[in-house]
């Protein structure tokens, strides 16, 4: 039998002082429409949320240059650079959308990506079917690949009476200089160079290196222009951001929940622990896409039992998206190797970073184990197998390359690959872990 939803009666809720409003909507959908409406403008490609005061020097530059080729007719090539996540294909998405509104039907769009086309055949051919040029090329033949794209060409400009501008854009750029002889991009930037049609390519990549990676004739026909997406606005702007992002439109249905969905966001703004968290966040990384994936899981997460994202839920996304695997590694330890670990850590600190060796590590665990554990003794080659299960985990390291392995064994130099806070995170976390070794950790950081 279904489940019977859960409805609750209308209630009455203060909105503020001197208002209040009949609540509508049951307690059920509210929170799943609010999950569903920000899902759908955090992860679905091309909705119509764009933050304000975002990117706007890029996007005007990017107009203009849009703008030119459509309005005017001038050919032209322009780079859209920056890193993973930082807005490029969003930027580009918005001009052409503000293009598109201002002036339906000024120009063909073609949307090509590296990762899916990747030779210049298929760019080609997927390129014929975004322009609907299938029934032109179907029953000719063609000579060479350039032959075939300027034949597109001709067929759009024949097409009406005056040629429409083609906007190209070509997204994971630098996958299309990996093409053999970079045919596709040599006649697309040699369109753009001479009087043919009005086209322009947008060529997006996060490789700062690109324009290196085009063959010498390429680049003497690419016009050199590139817009940079680096994330360059304060701690207090991102936050703007952040809370642009989980607002509510005004078009939401109920006025209620929307309300107690912003007091709550504004609480969350309020709280140290989520300005902390925040804070980290930023220094880690800037992009909108680092924003969007700390609020992956809080937003999945809303359901009638739980409506509004706490900073509890912030906090747990941030420690599984940022988890360190070392720390997480070190969890499964045996005492022993963890013994080991602390006294590497105190024997490379005697040393001010300079390699050990396993002789060096089991005397300084003697020396413990000697003065805290009394009654235990662990023999050298007990310890070494442990020594050598770390060497395996990769938590220290040989400095010698392995052709060079004269050395015995004991003797050989090593590094370890943990540093003190780590070390610190998995004594206060590792279950029954000895007082002892806990304050041997911990005397580590006492200077
Ligand atoms: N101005 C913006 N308004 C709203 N959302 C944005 C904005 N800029 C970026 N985003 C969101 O941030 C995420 C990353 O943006 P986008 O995909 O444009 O980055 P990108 O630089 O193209 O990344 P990649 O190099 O991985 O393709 C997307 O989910 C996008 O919706
Ligand atoms: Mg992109």
């Amino acid at each position: 039998m279904p489940k019977k939803n859960i409805i609750r009666k209308s209630e009455v809720t203060k909105l503020s002082d001197n208002e209040t409003i009949q609540c509508c909507i049951d307690g059920q959908a509210c929170p799943l429409q609010v999950s569903n409406l920000l899902k759908k403008r955090l992860f679905k490609n091309k909705n119509n949320f764009y933050l304000e005061n975002f990117l706007t020097e890029q996007f005007i530059q990017l107009k203009a240059v849009l703008n030119q080729c459509i309005n005017v007719g001038e050919s032209n090539s322009v780079l859209v650079i920056g890193p993973r996540g930082s807005g490029k294909s969003k930027l580009v998405e918005k001009v052409l959308a503000e293009l598109h509104n201002e002036n339906v039907e000024s120009f063909y769009y073609v949307y090509l990506s590296g990762i899916i086309h990747t030779d210049d055949k298929l760019s080609l051919q997927d390129m014929t079917r975004q322009l609907q040029l299938e029934n032109v090329t179907k029953d000719k033949v063609f000579g060479s690949f350039s032959d075939n794209l300027a034949f597109v060409l001709e067929a759009l400009k024949n097409g009406t009476a005056k040629s429409k501008s083609i906007v190209i854009v070509l997204d994971e750029f630098d996958c299309f200089a990996s093409h053999k002889n970079q045919t596709l991009l040599y006649n697309l930037f040699d369109i753009t160079m001479s009087q043919q049609n009005p086209m322009c390519v947008i060529g997006i990549t996060c490789r700062l290196d690109v324009v290196e990676l085009l063959e010498k004739r390429v680049k003497s026909r690419y016009s050199h222009r590139s817009i940079l997406t680096f994330p360059a606005y304060d701690f207090s702007t991102y936050t703007d951001y952040f809370k642009q992002l989980l607002a509510l439109p005004d078009s939401f249905d109920c006025p209620i929940f929307k309300y107690r969905w912003n007091t709550h966001v504004k609480d969350l703004f309020n709280s140290s622990n989520f300005n902390d968290i925040l804070k980290k966040q930023f220094h880690i990384t800037k992009h909108i896409g680092g924003i969007i994936q700390l609020l992956t899981m809080p937003i999945c997460n809303l359901s009638y039992a739980h409506p509004f994202v706490t900073v509890d839920d912030i906090i747990t996304s941030y420690n599984s998206l940022h988890a360190d695997s070392k720390a997480f590694l070190m969890q499964g330890l045996a005492i022993l190797e963890l013994c080991l670990i602390v006294a590497a850590k105190h024997v490379q600190e005697k040393r001010i970073g300079q390699p050990f060796n396993f002789e060096m590590v089991y005397n300084e665990y003697e020396n413990f184990s000697k003065s805290s554990l009394t009654g235990v003794h662990i023999s050298k080659a007990v310890a070494m197998k442990a020594y050598e299960h770390l060497l395996t985990l990769e938590l220290i390291r040989s400095t010698e390359n392995q052709t060079g392995n004269s050395l015995a064994k004991e003797f050989k130099p090593m590094l370890l690959y943990v540093d003190a806070s780590q070390i610190r995170e998995t004594l206060a976390n590792f279950t029954d872990c000895p007082t002892e070794l806990k304050n041997w950790g911990d005397s580590m950081f006492v200077s």
